[in-house]
């Protein structure tokens, strides 16, 4: 074939011909768009596509009458649909942005932005909090959650718009370590319940023990994202305080705990409640993990209540509020911030807009730029605020201060994790605070070893219900899902032993077969084939979904564990019966989207993240090459003893020594020898006994020596 094809001559005649080019060609009789009369083009924005055909060339080029072809819409008729969108409209339309994507989801997204909430306003207002869970089947598909905490309660005024308004909250504009930071959680859950059952958000509020509260049904006009008070003529409905309106409680069948302060919220939903991964149980176990100071009640649709016993019986230290720090203030935010000031000069303008900028600071800046301290903030250019930017970056500002973030602490996390995960070994690490984007972040790891798999645990009862509410269609696929840290390879094994197919769906399995299941489940050693599983938690709150994305699973993935004694495929999680809890607090925590389950990989992140799971992995692999340690030299004091017996025997026979002290020189000797098999380590790996015995010391534990002796003299 020949290959000029693109030869140039011919390349300048693929070209598309120029306007002039086109004109000179056209035939005479023949109109374009571009020479259309004005009033043919202004067509009435009702005018109907036909009437706005446009004239183009005919395609064959032989000067004969060219095909109207009819333009599907003018700029003009598509400004007549051009309009706002409300930001409720928006988020209606796309709630999987904000975790409504399926109706498990949906129910746990809707009982997790309400306890978000409940714990967020108790700690603020300095309540160890207390938080009454319930769950309601009321339909097939349908179902009613309760939330209500001992917190300070919300003024009158401020019910509908909280629970009524998209975007309207306390938490956007400040910079302090919350759980709740958008403004859209608790009234895109109200939302979706208007929206699926028709039902509007029911809240109860009461702000102390004489006053009324106030009990409000609420729904949300998503066109004007407005809130409409339902009840009470769009009034609410005042509860008379000192048992006077127990009656009224009663009448509109309002399920209230008695508390002097508080708020209940309750919203109808569709919804599917199904236990096991991403479950509401499991994010009602996390939360109770990392926030030992809470009480939490939990009633779930089968009426079963769960009590989470409060562990720690002070509030974690309030974190403070902070200004922006200077280095991570965008151009065009100064801009602004310099535009909406009330400060009158520039100098108090930037000695109070930010964190750790001094007045010598300003000064500083105010030289560099070559603007007077006294300039008025309101009347900086452009230049000159371009000029302020960069000179902040090249200036020599204290990092930001690091109240506003108050971690869990190594000794909180090592006591959550111990009391929810069974181990053998427990490691924590805090790392120090440091900045992304401005923005101060602390990480946290809590590591836990050994022990028994969650799937050891689960009861016959358990498992039969967990496999008919299961949606999985194999079992395999089943076991996957529902046990965290469960892997193909562990799953295998199980139904290998278990003798059930690896493809019948686990809606169908007979009685028997879950029988052989759970036994199965109970009996087979999975630590190999399990993988890591690692919790993550972003500010005490735990993340359950999109863990693919998040910067937390990244980092651990891309950790060489192999170098702390586990076994890890490239790129994967390290195998083993290992779990990691993984917090990140800020002031500000970068969610890749808005149902807040994925943090953003930001490569200070990362860093602070990958150090801290080195900080354990360390820990992890001295424990377990000690471990390994400890069992080469028990076996090879096992063989010491077993031989030293009949050793001493015959060398008394031989040379007349006295048995019984040749004996125990050997086995002074064997114990020496073997010292490290005696070792016990703590929590964090370290040896117990933190004195050094030195080469001529043995610790064989008493016991042990004794039953070999007395196994010896039977023989
Ligand atoms: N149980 C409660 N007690 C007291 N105040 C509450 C309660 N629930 C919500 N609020 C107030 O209502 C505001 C709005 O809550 P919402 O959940 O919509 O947003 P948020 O918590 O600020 O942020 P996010 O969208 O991230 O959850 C909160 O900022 C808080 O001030
Ligand atoms: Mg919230």
């Amino acid at each position: 074939m020949e290959r000029r094809l693109l030869s140039l001559p011919e390349k300048r005649i693929l070209r598309f011909p120029g306007k002039d080019e086109f004109l000179k060609k056209r035939p005479k009789n023949q109109r374009i768009a571009l020479l259309r009369p004005l009033e043919e083009l202004s067509v009435s924005a009702s005018s109907t596509p036909k009437e706005e055909s446009a004239v183009v060339p005919s395609a064959n080029g032989d000067g004969a009458a060219p095909a109207r072809r009819s333009r599907r819409a003018t700029a003009a008729s598509m400004a007549a649909s051009q309009r706002d969108i409300s930001v409720s409209e928006f988020f209606a339309k796309n709630r999987h942005l904000l975790g409504f994507d399926n109706p498990r989801k949906a129910l746990l997204t809707t009982v997790k932005e309400a306890v978000d909430n409940a714990l967020d306003a108790c700690e603020e207002a300095g309540i160890l909090p207390e938080i009454w869970v319930h769950i309601q089947r009321v339909g097939t598909d349908r179902y009613k959650v309760g939330v209500q905490d001992n917190g300070p309660g919300i003024l009158k005024k401020q019910i509908p718009l909280i629970f009524g308004k998209l975007l309207y909250g306390s938490k956007f504009h400040r910079m302090r370590m919350s759980r709740g930071q958008q403004g859209i959680g608790i009234s895109a859950a109200g939302m979706h319940g208007l929206l699926t059952t028709g039902k509007p958000t029911k809240i109860m509020s009461k702000v102390s023990r004489r006053e009324p509260a106030h009990y409000y049904e609420i729904q949300i006009d998503t066109k004007r994202n407005q809130p409409e008070i339902v009840n009470g003529k769009g009034e609410g409905v005042e509860i008379p305080p000192n048992g006077l309106g127990d009656k009224l409680i009663e009448k509109h069948g309002i399920e209230w705990i008695d508390q002097d302060h508080g708020t209940r919220v309750t919203i109808e939903l569709e919804a599917k409640y199904q236990r096991g991964r991403g479950s509401v149980d499991e994010y009602l176990e996390q939360t109770a993990i990392a926030n030992p100071h809470v009480a939490i009640h939990y009633s779930d649709p089968d009426d079963n209540q769960r009590d989470y016993a409060r562990v720690a019986e002070h509030l974690p230290p309030e974190p403070k509020e902070i200004k922006p720090h200077p280095y991570g203030v965008e151009l065009g935010r100064l801009v602004s911030m310099l535009h909406e000031t009330k400060a009158p000069t520039i100098a108090q303008f930037l000695a109070h807009s930010f964190s750790r900028v001094s007045p010598s600071i300003a000064k500083k800046l105010c030289t560099s730029i070559k603007v007077s301290t006294r300039a008025n903030p309101k009347k900086i250019g452009r230049h000159e605020a371009d000029q302020l930017y960069q000179t902040i970056q090249q200036t020599k500002i204290p990092a930001p201060a690091t109240d506003c973030i108050v971690p869990i602490g190594e000794e909180l996390i090592l006591k959550g994790l111990r009391q929810v995960v069974p181990g053998e070994f427990y490691a924590a690490a805090t790392r120090p605070p440091a900045v992304y984007r401005g923005n101060p972040f602390q990480i946290e790891v809590g590591l836990a070893w050994g022990g028994a798999s969650p799937v050891a645990k689960v009861t016959r009862e358990g498992l039969a219900e967990l496999l008919e509410e299961s949606d999985a269609r194999t079992l395999r696929q089943f076991l996957i899902t529902t046990f965290q840290g469960l892997g193909t390879e562990a799953s295998d094994k199980i139904l290998a032993a278990a003798n059930v197919g690896t493809r019948v769906s686990p809606g169908r399995l007979k009685s028997a077969d879950i029988d052989q299941l759970h036994t199965a489940l109970q009996s087979i050693n999975i630590s190999e084939g399990q993988s890591m599983n690692v919790l993550r938690y972003a500010n005490r709150v735990p993340l359950q979904f999109q863990a693919g994305a998040c910067a937390v699973t990244q980092t651990v993935m891309s950790t060489n564990w192999r170098a702390y004694g586990l076994n890890q495929s490239r790129g994967g999680l390290p195998s083993g019966p290992i779990t990691v809890m993984v917090h990140m607090a800020s002031v500000w925590v970068p969610f890749t989207n808005e149902s807040k389950e994925a943090i953003a990989s930001y490569p200070e992140i990362q860093k602070e993240l990958r150090l801290a799971l080195q900080a354990v992995g360390r820990k992890l692999g001295m424990f377990l090459r000690r471990r390994l340690r400890v069992r080469h030299e028990g076996e090879r004091r096992n063989l010491f003893l077993r031989y030293g017996g009949e050793v001493a025997t015959a060398v008394s026979r031989i040379n007349s020594a006295d048995r019984d002290k040749l004996y125990q020189q050997l086995l002074d000797v064997a114990r020496k020898r073997t010292a490290e098999a005696d070792v016990e380590l703590d929590d964090r790996g370290k040896p117990i006994e933190e004195e050094d015995y030195g080469d001529n010391v043995i610790i064989v534990s008493q016991e042990e020596a004794e039953t070999v002796e007395t196994a010896e003299e039977q023989e």
